[in-house]
């Protein structure tokens, strides 16, 4: 199959409203196979259903799976099944406990639609959470959780490219998992369309470094970024700067903006939360040092 590039304006997310999504009912089956029931969750681009195998039914296998598609205004996209594809592929090469794990990629023959098969997560989105839930020891566990689970996608030359509150899943026994990497990036392969990130703007902007707002493609250096911003403010309650990152030109993060912060962390979030990526270097020497403080 040739395979042209999608049109990055067709991929501008909309307004996430329920007119926009395509309905499945009771007991429709994509190909066949997989049962959809009720709706989990609905993003910027793409709906989510939990879902039945019937293969693994059939088996005695009672696993609870989801089913993720694109909104109905992508469905009829020339490219949405490379770009739905792409998320597929990027996680089928992850092993990770914190990051979820992707089971199919399949098109609807009936419907034409493309679809990707994922574990069912049960728990709460990271910001559906009051920060006072969290205890001082569950926040540096999410701090490094958050990075190692980083480290191991960069060993795996992924980038998220979309590290923010809403993609991360707060599981019953306090463990996490990364989820939707449908704008990530494999930079040891040649990516099957180009996006624009600029003008998709599919990354959340309260979250994004300020080198991605400038139009830069997103980068190892931007997830650690963004990942920074979500520890901030689960230690503070609020961003490192008013609205965007890009405030950070202007005004740097200085020692006494994370006086809210555990003193032995401050050091660390200061070159996290740097404008200048190179500075973001340091943040892996600096992490084994970390732990001689907490
Ligand atoms: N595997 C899953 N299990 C349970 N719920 C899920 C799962 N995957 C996604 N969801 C729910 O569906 C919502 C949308 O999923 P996802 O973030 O992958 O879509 P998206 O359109 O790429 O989102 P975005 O707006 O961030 O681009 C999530 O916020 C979450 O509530
Ligand atoms: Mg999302």
């Amino acid at each position: 199959m040739s395979r042209q590039q999608i049109d990055i304006v067709d991929l501008i997310p909309v307004n996430t409203n329920t007119d926009n999504i395509i309905k499945m009912d009771e007991e429709r089956r994509l190909n066949n196979r997989y049962a959809v029931g009720e709706r989990l969750g609905i993003g910027g681009l793409s709906v989510v259903y939990e879902a039945r195998d019937d293969y693994s039914e059939y088996y005695g296998d009672d696993r609870r799976l989801a089913v993720k598609l694109p909104l109905e205004h992508l469905s009829a996209k020339s490219d949405i099944d490379a770009f739905m594809y792409a998320e597929y592929a990027h996680l089928s090469r992850l092993s990770h406990p914190n990051i979820i794990k992707v089971i199919d990629f399949g098109i609807d023959a009936e419907f034409n639609i493309p679809y990707i098969v994922l574990e069912q997560l049960n728990g709460r989105l990271l910001n559906e959470i009051p920060l006072t839930q969290f205890s001082i020891s569950m926040k540096w566990n999410l701090l490094y959780t958050l990075f190692k689970t980083i480290e191991y996608l960069h060993t795996q030359h992924i980038v998220h490219a979309d590290i923010n509150p809403n993609n991360i899943m707060y599981l019953d026994d306090e463990s996490i998992k990364l989820f939707d990497f449908g704008i990530s990036i494999n930079l040891s392969k040649k990516q099957l369309f180009e996006l624009d990130y600029n003008t998709i703007k599919a990354y959340n902007p309260r979250y994004a470094a300020p080198e991605v707002i400038q139009g830069d493609v997103p980068t190892f250096h931007s997830d650690l970024f963004s990942m920074a911003v979500v520890c901030f403010e689960l230690y503070s309650g609020q961003l490192p700067y008013i609205e965007r990152s890009t405030e950070l030109f202007e005004r740097p993060i200085t020692l006494r903006d994370l006086k809210l912060l555990p003193f032995g962390l401050r050091r660390w979030f200061k070159y996290a939360l740097s404008a200048d990526p190179m500075k973001r270097n340091k943040l892996y020497p600096l992490f084994l040092d970390i732990k001689k403080y907490i």
